[in-house]
């Protein structure tokens, strides 16, 4: 059996055209242009990387990005100035911090410092909070978080009653991965490094969610027939044959994966595109919050 392939890259692209025509609508009415900070402190080259591609991405939907780049030698009470700033700042709709923060820094206080109207990246602990309980809606839900849940509902037709096992319980993906799906009424079982015979786990999934950050680990043999794998991962991989000497490669041995799936992300073109997808509608979502 070969699986269907979700093309992530095609989903992300048709919502990256709503925003775009969305955002020329609220332009054309007269609204403010939706408008993202984004805070990279450090050198990490990846993150670099992510940031300069959110900041194109803005700029082809026609929201506009400012952009805080800080040393590594930042204090924690520079950077949340900086927060406390652009908090204040009226052309700024959505703040993002670029994730992680150099060692030293704390992360988690930082996140707390957003105010919850403009956390489109949905890490501040009230907007994670609120995926965790009933009660009030979280304003935001973390972007990959987001972007596996759309790809997962483009693909079944249901996950109600569904058994999803989701490899890793990262603040980023996993913990919120999860939490969606129990809110979608999966049952939901976690699993990380301490997880005893994680094959064994894997194999019960009807949804295998894999966000572990090792190369191919997941086999062929660790899918049940005709599930559905999201591969969350995106991995360095040496291959002196290629002109950038190495290739991209998800949490999931994709040939073998696809052999047994019913469906499955690739990498790169899965969960990969749908990050920065969800982030532009977040920002528009603020943007629209704001307005009244
Ligand atoms: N680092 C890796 N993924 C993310 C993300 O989605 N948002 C932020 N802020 N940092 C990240």
């Amino acid at each position: 059996m070969s699986a269907q392939i979700i093309d992530g890259k095609a989903i992300s692209t048709r919502i990256h055209t709503e925003v775009t025509q969305q955002v020329a609508a609220r332009k054309a009415a007269g609204k403010s242009t939706p408008g993202l900070a984004t805070i990279l402190v450090g050198d990490d080259p990846a993150s670099h990387t992510y940031v300069n591609s959110k900041h194109r991405a803005c700029e082809e939907a026609g929201i506009n990005s400012f952009g805080f780049t800080l040393g590594a030698d930042t204090s924690q009470e520079r950077l949340e100035g900086l927060i406390r700033e652009l908090n204040q700042d009226e052309r700024v709709h959505g703040i993002l911090v670029q994730s992680p923060l150099p060692k030293g820094l704390d992360e988690q206080h930082a996140l707390s410092m957003l105010s919850i109207e403009k956390d489109v990246d949905g890490f501040h602990p009230v907007n994670i909070g609120r995926l965790a309980q009933k009660g009030p809606e979280p304003l935001f839900v973390s972007c990959t978080p987001a972007g596996v849940m759309v790809l997962l509902n483009e693909t079944l037709s249901s996950i109600e009653g569904k058994h999803a096992v989701v490899l890793g319980r990262s603040n980023i993906v996993g913990m919120p991965v999860a939490l969606l799906l129990v809110r979608a009424n999966a049952t939901v079982t976690i699993c990380h490094s301490r997880t005893q015979d994680l094959p064994a786990m894997a194999r019960q999934a009807d949804i295998l969610v894999a966000a572990i950050g090792r190369a191919e680990m997941v086999r062929g043999d660790w899918i049940k027939p005709g599930a559905t794998v999201i591969d969350v991962g995106i991995n360095h991989v040496e291959d002196s044959s290629r002109k950038k000497g190495y290739r991209l490669v998800g949490d999931v041995a994709f040939e073998e994966a696809s052999e047994v799936a019913g469906a499955i992300t690739p990498v790169p073109g899965g969960v990969g595109p749908m990050t920065i997808a969800m982030l532009l509608r977040n920002t528009l979502k603020a943007a629209e919050m704001s307005d009244s």
